[in-house]
């Protein structure tokens, strides 16, 4: 039997819905070394910004039950660098690159979108507008992220929509109290496809020294702990917007994929699972294609909730 694992994501065409989550994949060529990236749906880029960041001081990393906290704050090159270093490696793979970017003010945002006009290679830009750790600058929120606001999402959104004609991804944050509100409003702003959830933020003690275990104090949570909170998410978002959602949250393998494919997104993520397993992600697509078959589904895109039988 012949199965169709391609989608089409806001133009961006991609051989199987899976993809690495935003900076659990660094640039990729660390994993190069354990599967063929060729065959990645496509690759998300580590956050990169306007100038380098050494990111925040250790301990960044805490291993919790079912999960992991991180607090590393957007370590990365700056964006000449990543034009100059990372770029021709990722052109070469041959498959989608997504580059993931952030900034801190809207004008940080539009000139680090700037930077990428025409560059070949890429599919799309990821905005990040949910970094838990890295707050924007502006008069109104400053303690805040962008995808904690309404109107600040749909104004990074709209400004950014204006200065290139990349597919634009925004990724959104499940610390709000009502994710469809963020979704609309990014929407609204020009948003071509949404990504969720970022990290849930968190905290963790160490009772021996009776202080935060995080230099930062907090951090993100991710892995299968927030797995139920992303599924919920991405069901609400789905019934709230028309636009498509590559779902992620805790996926480790393709029955969690195919989870959030019947909750209502047309492509997934996979982050946290990589720090485990370097191969899961080609593991994952074999999986789901075993699924397909073995369930005589002979395309992925009509996986909805209702519409398959049981595994
Ligand atoms: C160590 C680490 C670093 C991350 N860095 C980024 C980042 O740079 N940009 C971003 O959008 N998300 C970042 N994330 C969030 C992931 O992309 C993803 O949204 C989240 O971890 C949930 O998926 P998971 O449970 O499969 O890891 C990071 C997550 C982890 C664990």
């Amino acid at each position: 039997m012949n199965t169709n694992l391609e989608v089409n994501i806001a133009g961006i065409k991609m051989k199987n819905p899976v993809m690495c989550a935003s900076g659990t994949f660094n640039f990729g060529e660390e994993y190069g070394k354990f599967f063929d990236l060729k065959k990645l749906g496509a690759l998300v880029t580590k956050t990169i910004t306007l100038k380098s960041r050494e990111g925040n001081l250790p301990p960044r990393i805490y291993e919790t039950p079912s999960g992991m906290l991180n607090s590393i704050g957007l370590q990365n090159p700056g964006v000449e660098m990543f034009l100059k270093e990372k770029m021709p490696f990722l052109r070469k793979i041959g498959i989608p690159v997504i580059v993931s970017v952030a900034g801190e003010t809207l004008d940080e945002w539009t000139a680090l979108v700037r930077e990428l006009k025409g560059v070949r290679g890429i599919s799309a830009i990821e905005l990040n507008i949910s970094c838990p750790n890295m707050k924007m600058r502006s008069g109104r929120a400053r303690s805040t992220m962008f995808s904690q606001d309404a109107d600040a999402t749909f104004e990074v959104v709209r400004k950014v929509r204006k200065t290139t004609n990349f597919p634009l991804i925004v990724k959104l944050s499940p610390n709000v109290t009502d994710i469809t509100v963020i979704a609309k409003a990014a929407q609204k702003g020009g948003a071509d496809a949404i990504s969720l959830i970022n990290t849930v933020l968190g905290m963790a003690v160490n009772l021996e020294k009776r202080a935060p275990v995080l230099d930062a104090i907090t951090g993100g949570l991710s892995g299968p702990a927030i797995k139920p909170i992303a599924l919920r998410m991405v069901w609400e978002v789905s019934n709230a917007v028309k636009i498509p959602l590559i779902g992620m949250g805790g996926i480790m393998t393709a029955r969690d994929a195919l989870e959030f494919m019947l909750a209502g997104a047309s492509a997934v993520a996979v982050g946290t699972a990589n720090f485990i397993n370097p191969r899961v992600i080609p593991q994952i697509i074999e999986e789901i294609k075993k699924y397909l078959v073995k369930n005589k589904i002979s395309n992925i895109n009509s996986l909805k909730i209702g519409t398959a039988p049981i595994l």
